[in-house]
């Protein structure tokens, strides 16, 4: 079984890699020859994931998947939600974010929010969606250098660390994205995929 993980993210790519085992070939862009930047023009997690998804299948043909996810603060309004990549505009990078963060919530007392990430899967002619998310609440400073994007400043509900606190073994038993690519585990194991 060979699908195409539409991510130029090499953290996801591994992350994903781990949870879906041996027994099924996670293809990256670079491995087809892809180095597109995939539009994601949308204004929700599910339009975006769908969007990068069709734009693997409809280019080169492969079965694959795609992921779109989003940082939802309470406080903010769940901000910055879909646009959570480039909050701090475009071509900053994921410390110029999370410092915006950090300043929209200094002295904010809710400090909840959540990580929601959507997966589309394209099949030969059907698409499906599936969901997973992660509650938890935002730190005043950054804590531990493992993981990526805003993991240092999140705290899951039920630890006493950060995302980026710890492993990566961990961090894919409880969060979003593992939690989405458990559901598209189970909905390929069930089909015999
Ligand atoms: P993407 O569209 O799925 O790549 O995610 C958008 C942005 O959300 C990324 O650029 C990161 O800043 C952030 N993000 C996504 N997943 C995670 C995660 O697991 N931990 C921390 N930040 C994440």
């Amino acid at each position: 079984m060979k699908l195409v993980f539409a991510t130029n993210n090499p953290h996801k790519l591994e992350e994903i890699r781990e949870i879906l085992g041996k027994e099924r070939q996670v293809l990256s862009l670079k491995a087809i020859g892809c180095h597109d930047e995939i539009p994601e023009e949308q204004d929700t997690l599910e339009g975006n994931a769908l969007q990068k998804a069709h734009y693997i299948k409809d280019k080169y043909g492969f079965d694959c998947f795609a992921d779109d996810t989003g940082l939802e603060i309470a406080a903010l309004n769940g901000r910055p939600g879909v646009y959570s990549a480039r909050y701090a505009g475009e071509g900053k990078s994921p410390e110029d974010n999370m410092v915006k963060v950090l300043k929209e919530m200094q002295g904010v007392a809710d400090r909840s929010a959540r990580f929601r990430t959507v997966i589309a899967l394209l099949l030969g002619d059907e698409e499906f969606i599936f969901e997973g998310e992660v509650e938890g609440e935002m730190l005043t400073e950054k804590h531990g250098d493992e993981g990526f994007g805003y993991d240092p400043i999140f705290r899951p509900v039920g630890y006493e660390k950060s995302f980026a606190e710890m492993s990566m073994d961990e961090k894919n038993h409880i969060s979003h994205r593992g939690k989405a690519v458990q559901k598209l585990v189970e909905f390929l194991n069930n089909k015999n995929i």
